[in-house]
């Protein structure tokens, strides 16, 4: 009798674990909204040349408060070829390298954890390797509404034109970085980073006044594969968070942009996206619904 009681509680034990497991597993995809959002290779154009208006002509309605994507949204295709052909701020164009790369893009959570996943195509390259190790990388950023016009400019904010592989950089160090950035007053981008090299960890950090890729603490796992010529990557990201994390909150939303590393590439040589907005549980760009 005694033997049988013991195998109840051991079966019991089994199943609470799998609850578990399914919940860290992440949602049914398949029943997560995709929003296709392409991202293009941006060539040299930090903020200061999108803000000083002698060559771009959208300087003053940003200023006017237009964001970026309702400019360009549909066209950033036609854009990444303007600067990954040289035609256009792009001193040292990469032969063969895609202007663009359209990606689906499906969020959702738990009341736990945020779960992102981010599927595309690879396109082909052959460029030099920048990043032995690492053939792709992705990375993405929120932010919480404190940045002035990151709700128009995406992770423009952090790209400055001296910083490290800038043609007029002058320190090989300097990264990325808001003007009057501060994690204390909450002026940051959280920034998480998924690498696809073998045992390469995934970074949780920041861009404040400088950028910082450790010491996070909301990120719990960040994976992806190549299945076929299908790269799928997914993260999953404690709503709640440490310093340089910031806290999901339901009915909000928060700025958001991500990057693509293709084909070996680092620093700015990346595919970026345009500004977005994510809204858990609340209507936006992406909107991250309970599952
Ligand atoms: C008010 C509309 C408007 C806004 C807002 C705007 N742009 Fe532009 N952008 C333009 C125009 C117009 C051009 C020049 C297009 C051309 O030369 O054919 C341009 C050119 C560019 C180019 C060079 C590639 C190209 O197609 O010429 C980049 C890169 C760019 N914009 C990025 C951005 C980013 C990033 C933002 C937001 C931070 C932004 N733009 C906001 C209108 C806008």
């Amino acid at each position: 009798m005694e033997k049988v009681l013991i195998t109840a509680a051991a079966v019991g034990l089994v199943l609470g674990a799998g609850a578990g497991s399914a919940l860290a597993s992440g949602p049914d995809w398949g029943k997560v909204p995709n929003k296709k959002i392409t991202v293009f290779y941006p060539g040299a154009s930090p903020i200061e040349w999108i803000t000083k208006g002698t060559e771009h002509g959208g300087a003053k309605g940003l200023k006017m408060g237009e964001a970026c994507t309702e400019c360009h949204e549909e066209e950033v295709a036609d854009m990444g070829k303007k600067m990954v052909s040289g035609q256009k701020i792009e001193p040292k164009p990469i032969k063969g390298k895609a202007p663009a790369i359209p990606v689906s893009v499906q969020a959702a959570h738990d009341g736990t954890n945020l779960h992102l996943r981010f599927s595309w195509k690879q396109p082909p390259g052959g460029g030099p390797k920048m990043d032995a190790d690492n053939p792709v990388k992705l990375a993405f950023m929120l932010e919480d509404n404190k940045i002035e016009r990151a709700n128009l400019s995406g992770c423009w904010e952090t790209c400055h034109g001296d910083a490290r592989t800038m043609p007029d950089a002058k320190d090989d160090k300097k990264t990325k970085y808001v003007i009057g950035g501060d994690v204390k007053a909450g002026k940051f981008y959280d920034l998480l980073q998924w690498k696809s090299g073998k045992g390469a960890k995934p970074a949780d950090g920041y861009v404040a006044d400088k950028r910082v890729m450790e010491g996070g603490k909301a990120l719990v796992d960040a994976k992806g594969e190549l299945k076929g010529d299908t790269w799928t990557v997914t993260f999953t990201r404690k709503l709640a968070g440490g310093e340089g994390d910031i806290t999901l909150v339901p009915g909000k939303t928060y700025n958001f942009g991500f990057a693509i590393h293709d084909d070996h590439t680092s620093g700015r040589f990346h595919h970026v996206s345009l500004g977005y907005t994510l809204g858990i549980d609340a209507k936006a760009d992406i909107t991250a619904a309970k599952q």
